[in-house]
């Protein structure tokens, strides 16, 4: 079996490789990644000797790259990670996550229907389904809830996955979706509130709180993302959508509170700012169709996930040092003027 991972150099696509390089001894995989800012071929160092794993440098938008990639390598199986995938810098830059998000994913899915792939799987958000009122705890995300996204990432991962379920219907193409809540674990670029938080409290620096800090998000350990799209994968339906999601809702404050515990620092490092714009109110997933028709399962409670993501960080400060320098600088400051 080939696979084809894209934007296998970034947080969940970097894990997604290297749980797929284990599990499956006799998979080949080839991961294309623009190496954009947040993109990091070391991130997989560990694989460069092994003969069935290969990093290939180029952007998904780019038609003859593609073309010329599948037609040398007759994939299999495509997974599509690759994307612009940070709320914040679509607000300022939504031109580009068009360009990635959307025409990517056509580029994909035109050499996928050209080559034949068997199976071409779309990474999903649940971003796609907008927000949810605070304080209706039965309300969740269904694979059939309305699409209605708030921000320009959330529109962009929104039209790509109805471009994916056209080429389903309209040339047959396998398609799958999943469509998972925030992630968090390993790797993970420090623009994201987890690991932004990680590296800000050991430095001691003021944690931004967006708005009044009550906004609902809905984790998942980056492992338990990876072991639900190998089994949608492996035994998911051609069509349809999967949700994915631990059922973990905690508000900002809430989040904040436990890292801060774990590293044993003050609370007082954090520091209200204006809210984002557009900023959605509460993500919560429904997951009994993925739990009930494959069997998936999340392993790490909330409180393992957090415990084994700060022994990560603690355990690879270089990797987070270089993140924090350079371009993220000038990002940080932009973003967060006078903190
Ligand atoms: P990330 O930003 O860490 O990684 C994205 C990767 O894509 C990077 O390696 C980058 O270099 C690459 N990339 C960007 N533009 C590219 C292009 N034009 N061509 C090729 N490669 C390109 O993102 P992530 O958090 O790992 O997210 C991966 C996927 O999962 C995204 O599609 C995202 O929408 C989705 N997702 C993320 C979360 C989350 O909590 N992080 C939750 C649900 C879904
Ligand atoms: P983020 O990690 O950007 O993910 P998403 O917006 O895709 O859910 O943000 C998670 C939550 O944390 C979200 O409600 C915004 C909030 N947040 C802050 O309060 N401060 C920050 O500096 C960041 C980056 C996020």
């Amino acid at each position: 079996m080939k696979l084809l991972v894209t934007g296998g150099a970034g947080f969940i696509g970097s894990n997604f490789i290297a749980y797929m390089v284990q599990k499956y001894p006799e998979y080949e995989i080839v991961n294309v990644d623009a190496l954009t800012y947040c993109g990091n071929a070391d991130n997989l160092a560990v694989l460069e000797e092994t003969a069935r794993y290969r990093f290939v440098q180029g952007r998904i938008e780019d038609k003859s790259f593609i073309m010329d990639l599948f037609e040398k390598e007759r994939f299999d199986i495509v997974v599509n990670f690759a994307a612009e995938s940070h709320v914040d810098r679509s607000l300022t830059e939504p031109g580009r996550f068009l360009i990635t998000n959307v025409l990517g994913t056509e580029s994909l899915l035109e050499a996928s229907r050209k080559y034949g792939v068997k199976r071409y799987h779309q990474i999903s958000t649940d971003e796609v389904y907008g927000d949810l009122p605070l304080h209706e705890s039965a309300m969740k995300f269904s694979e059939d809830s309305p699409i209605c996204p708030s921000s320009p990432y959330a529109v962009s991962k929104a039209s790509a996955d109805l471009l994916a379920l056209a080429y389903h219907r309209s040339f047959d193409l396998p398609v799958t979706i999943s469509r998972c809540s925030n992630n968090y674990g390993p790797y993970q670029f420090p623009e994201k509130f987890i690991p932004l938080m990680i590296g800000r409290a050991e430095r001691n620096q003021k944690i931004p709180i967006y708005g009044d800090g009550q906004n609902v998000r809905d984790w998942l350990y980056v492992e338990d993302h990876c072991s639900a799209i190998d089994m949608i994968l492996h035994q998911g339906r051609c069509g349809e959508i999967y949700n994915i999601g631990g059922c973990n809702e905690y508000s900002n404050l809430q989040t904040a509170s436990v890292i801060l515990e774990k590293l044993q620092k003050p609370e007082s490092l954090l520091t209200f700012v204006r809210d984002r714009s557009g900023h959605d109110r509460r993500y919560a997933i429904n997951p009994a169709k993925i739990e009930s028709e494959l069997g998936w399962k999340p392993s790490y409670t909330f409180a393992e996930g957090i415990d084994a993501t700060l022994q990560w960080y603690r355990t690879h400060q270089a990797w987070l040092e270089e993140r924090l320098n350079g371009e993220y600088q000038a990002y940080f400051a932009a973003t967060y003027p006078g903190l």
